[in-house]
């Protein structure tokens, strides 16, 4: 990772292609690169650079500080911030060879005591979050012993998730699942946080199906996850 300090600014990045006004969506948008977003608590930016497709990110803090407070977090040093923790481990999970993400650049900008933060990805072509492709059709047992492994691969590095939901599990087009979203995520001594991480998924798919009777889920999906967690590769 480089990193590059400019008054306030500080930013991240390990190519030769970055430039910091990829960060600004004035300049995103004048230059007609904006390909997509998506609304969450806040909105994620699609954009197009140089052949490449990516990711925008501006960091928010969730909860009812969140709420008086939205993107202003205490600056306790570069290696405590959200962007530059999330690059990190996005590096360390690459090297692992795990299924995630790129991560391209991070924007740290410090106003006082505070700072606000930013991430690049690279954009995982032609796929579709699993809420999106459940609410849509079904996937196939093999599709869901393969979700079950692939979050078995991250436990079995130690990964730990803090938001394991059904948004953020990916299908690309060619059956690839990907795990997105690693705010806060950590890699982790063993302990209990395995189940718990399971437990919370299980809590989303159920929640999805509460929300809408077609979600393409049920009960016994789970069984299958489950199993393809539980095999030894
Ligand atoms: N690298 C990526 N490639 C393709 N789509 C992505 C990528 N990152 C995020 N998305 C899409 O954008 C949505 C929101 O992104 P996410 O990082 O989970 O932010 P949040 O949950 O805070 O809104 C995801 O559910 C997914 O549909
Ligand atoms: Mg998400």
């Amino acid at each position: 990772m480089k990193i590059n300090k400019l008054n306030k600014q500080i930013c991240l990045f390990n190519s030769d292609t970055f430039s910091a006004s990829l960060f600004e969506l004035d300049y995103l948008q004048g230059n007609n690169l904006i390909t997509g977003s998506s609304v969450g608590r806040g909105t994620t930016w699609f954009f197009q650079h140089q052949q490449k497709k990516y990711v925008l990110r501006h960091y928010y803090r969730g909860g009812l500080i969140g709420k008086i407070n939205p993107d202003n977090f205490l600056y306790c040093g570069l290696k405590n911030t959200r962007a530059y923790k999330e690059f990190s481990l996005l590096e360390k999970m690459s090297q692992l060879g795990l299924p995630i993400p790129q991560p391209y650049a991070g924007r740290i900008t410090k106003k006082n005591l505070f700072y606000q933060a930013d991430l690049i990805i690279e954009l995982i072509e032609g796929a579709e979050d699993l809420v999106a492709v459940l609410s849509r059709q079904v996937i196939s047992e093999l599709q869901w012993l393969e979700i079950g492994r692939v979050i078995r691969l991250f436990h079995d590095n130690n990964i730990y998730h803090s938001d394991m939901n059904s948004h953020n599990i990916m299908l690309d087009d060619s059956d690839k699942v990907w795990l997105i979203d690693f705010d806060k995520c950590a890699q982790r001594t063993a302990g209990a946080w395995k189940e718990q991480t399971l437990a919370r998924l299980l809590r989303s798919f159920r929640k999805e199906k509460t929300k809408n009777s077609h979600f393409n889920w049920s009960e016994q999906y789970w069984e299958f996850l489950m199993i393809g967690y539980q095999q030894t590769n």
